[in-house]
């Protein structure tokens, strides 16, 4: 009698693991709470958002599914795939801010709510919220670091300056080179700040898929056509992982560490920074943005209160989507740990 006990436990110990398998990660275990999260692969720092993402929804009891794209069509074909599996909520990093309009027609049919991560999603209604930093913020404070910097509100200067920016598929990027550009154009005016490339526009400065490798022929073109006889004072580098191949080049070019900026906080960069290699970062805490997406998520979900601090800065060409901007920290040599 206790052996066939014994066996008729074991059976419903496998059926229900068995069971759990079929169902698979969205709902195992988390009572169909079910989220998916499409990101880029493009930098360290998506990896540290996916990671805390990924904790902070588990704590909550949501099962994740979460998947790490390298190209657009990549990217597309995921959140094609997991609108399949009618998640409770999907989380997108979108690679182009501009590619999903058709894709998310079919998350609507479905009534599964999508919330755009750091990058804003256009031309689609879709979109429930935007969980971001306040970008403008962050190309404004890299332009008012270098004038400071560079004492060039006193006149300072002149000084060679080259300018790097992001992937122009992803709107962030233009965001930060035009806030940037606002408060560093009057300085290349009064002849204070020289680009002696040239290469001042958004599209010659731009750094394909905000893929650093391929920022590394420009800067060693630049380097060799316009600096073998010259001084560069500074460098605008639109995130720590290209400021980590354009330090490389300049140290490899001989030249004294220049003036240069970065993006997102990167360990790598902390140490650059301690090494006097990098000038500063502008900090982007993982753990401060998916706190907030999180909210977003158990509002569409759960029907709670998120937290929302803007309401008319991203209209995406359909709705105005609600924001929450969080703040972003610079760092340098005094405050670097
Ligand atoms: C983000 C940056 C990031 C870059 C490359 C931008 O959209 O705002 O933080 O460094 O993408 O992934």
């Amino acid at each position: 009698m206790k052996t066939f006990k014994i066996f008729y436990v074991a059976l419903i110990l496998i059926f229900t693991s068995i069971m759990s398998g079929c169902i698979g990660d969205d709902s195992a275990g988390s009572g169909g709470k079910s989220v998916a999260i499409c990101f880029p692969n493009t930098t360290p720092s998506w990896q540290r958002n996916g990671d805390s993402l990924t904790k902070l929804l588990q704590e909550e009891n949501f099962s994740v599914n979460i998947q790490f794209a390298s190209d657009i069509n990549q990217q597309k074909e995921q959140v094609a795939e997991v609108i399949e599996s009618k998640p409770k909520c999907i989380v997108i990093g979108a690679i182009d801010s501009a590619a999903f309009t058709d894709t998310l027609e079919k998350a609507k049919e479905y009534n599964i709510p999508i919330i755009a991560f750091d990058r804003i999603i256009f031309d689609t209604d879709a979109v429930s919220y935007y969980a971001s930093f306040d970008n403008d913020a962050i190309g404004e404070g890299m332009g008012l670091y270098f004038e400071a910097a560079l004492n060039l509100k006193n006149g300072g200067g002149p000084y060679n300056i080259e300018l790097f920016a992001g992937g122009p598929a992803d709107n962030n990027a233009h965001i930060f080179f035009d806030q940037t550009m606002k408060i560093l154009e009057p300085y290349f005016k009064t002849g204070q700040l020289v680009c002696q490339s040239g290469q001042k526009d958004f599209n010659s400065a731009a750094v394909a898929d905000w893929n650093a490798e391929n920022a590394r022929p420009r800067i060693q073109k630049i380097l060799a056509q316009h600096y073998s006889d010259k001084p560069l004072h500074a460098v605008l580098s639109p995130n720590d992982n290209i400021a980590g191949v354009l330090i490389d080049e300049l140290q490899k070019a001989g030249k004294p560490p220049v003036l240069i900026s970065g993006l997102d906080g990167d360990p790598d960069a902390f140490q650059r920074i301690k090494a006097g290699t990098q000038t500063f970062t502008i900090s982007k805490d993982p753990d401060v943005l998916t706190a907030k997406c999180v909210r977003m998520i158990k509002a569409v979900v759960e029907g709670t209160q998120p937290d929302i601090n803007d309401v008319t800065t991203y209209n995406n060409r359909v709705i105005t989507v609600p924001a929450f901007l969080c703040t972003p920290q610079i760092i340098d040599k005094t405050n670097v740990k």
